[in-house]
């Protein structure tokens, strides 16, 4: 039942990824997110879930699609549903690496129900779970990284996201002696990669979107990593929304079992665009082929899938690596 669940999931962020791959490099971001959205929202409606969408596509006047609060599926067991259906749109559309379909389920009311504000966020993988603190400074941080890995903080790579609002931070990192990898967009990939061995990413810090730090938060759950935020409100009205949305203290720590408030999340990724975690929607004569994770709280199962969905007459070959 569990892994029925996952599948059909998968599917919902494939879809997303399918329909938003196809305007790789064609520099329309809107119309790369619209097509994932739609995709996303058409594929939850084949379901047979009662879920409800706490981190979606914005408020219910400003998206028309995927809203927070909208209801999606045919009905059935009900369900918290966190979505991003394109994380990384500026990626996707100029062709960069790393772009995702993402979302997170888990029962309902156990998922932070976050607006769309800024948070500040940190995250390690397991091996050094325990060890950071979103309140610490950044040489704190990645000295505490260095010694649970038993490395020199010069052997530690930090992600951040290459914003104006970091160049103190960035000055702080280079001084700790600790290298950096600096990214355009999407810090979701930059979180999760601290947990996933071969992205050479072992630390993730900055300010970033808030329903961005959710999603990350439920595979950080779901893997053993470490998620912490804070939220960073830009004025009084975003503040006012999250007092009304998000049940846990909005001027408190955010850890995972604030954000998470389960061990029965899931989160699904498929690649849009190549990059470390996951390689991009392929598309050939004849079908296409996608790239995911799916990470099972409940179960601590990680699968990376590959799937090949023929759509022509003829069948196509098969790779199996
Ligand atoms: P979009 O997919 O909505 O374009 O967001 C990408 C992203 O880079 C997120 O990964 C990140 O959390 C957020 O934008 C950062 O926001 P900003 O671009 O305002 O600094």
């Amino acid at each position: 039942m569990r892994t029925t669940r996952i599948v059909e999931m998968l599917e919902v962020t494939e879809a997303a990824a399918l329909a938003a791959g196809r305007w790789m490099g064609k520099g329309e971001k809107n119309l790369a997110d619209n097509a994932a959205v739609e995709a996303m929202r058409q594929a939850f409606d084949m379901l047979d879930i009662s879920g409800e969408i706490v981190i979606g596509e914005g408020e219910r006047d400003e998206a028309p699609m995927l809203f927070i609060g909208e209801k999606v599926g045919r009905g059935g067991e009900e369900i918290d549903i966190a979505v991003d259906p394109l994380e990384g749109t500026n990626l996707t559309a100029y062709g960069q690496p790393n772009s995702l379909a993402v979302l997170a389920f888990g029962p309902k009311g156990t998922l932070l129900n976050a607006p769309d504000t800024y948070m500040m966020k940190v995250a390690t993988g397991p091996s050094a779970a325990g060890a950071i603190h979103v309140d610490a400074t950044p040489t704190e941080n990645v000295r505490a990284v260095a010694k649970a890995l038993d490395r020199e903080p010069e052997e530690i790579v930090v992600c951040i996201l290459d914003r104006e609002r970091h160049a103190g931070m960035i000055e702080e990192v280079r001084r700790s002696g600790a290298r950096i990898r600096l990214i355009s967009d999407g810090d979701v990939f930059g979180a999760v990669a601290t947990a996933i061995e071969g992205t050479g990413i072992h630390l993730y810090m900055g300010i970033g979107g808030a329903p961005e730090g959710v999603l990350a938060a439920a595979a950080m759950k779901c893997i053993g990593g470490q998620f912490m935020g804070r939220f960073a409100f830009r004025n009084d009205s975003e503040r006012e929304r999250a007092s009304v949305m998000s049940k846990c203290d909005i001027d408190g720590v955010l850890d995972m079992e604030c954000l998470v408030r389960t061990d029965d999340a899931a989160f699904i990724a498929t690649g849009v665009t190549d990059g470390e975690l996951l390689r991009g929607v392929k598309y050939f004569g004849g079908g296409s082929r996608t790239h995911s994770v799916a990470m099972d709280g409940k179960t601590g199962t990680v699968r990376f899938i590959e799937t090949v969905y023929q759509t022509g007459p003829e069948r196509i070959w098969v790779r199996k690596d």
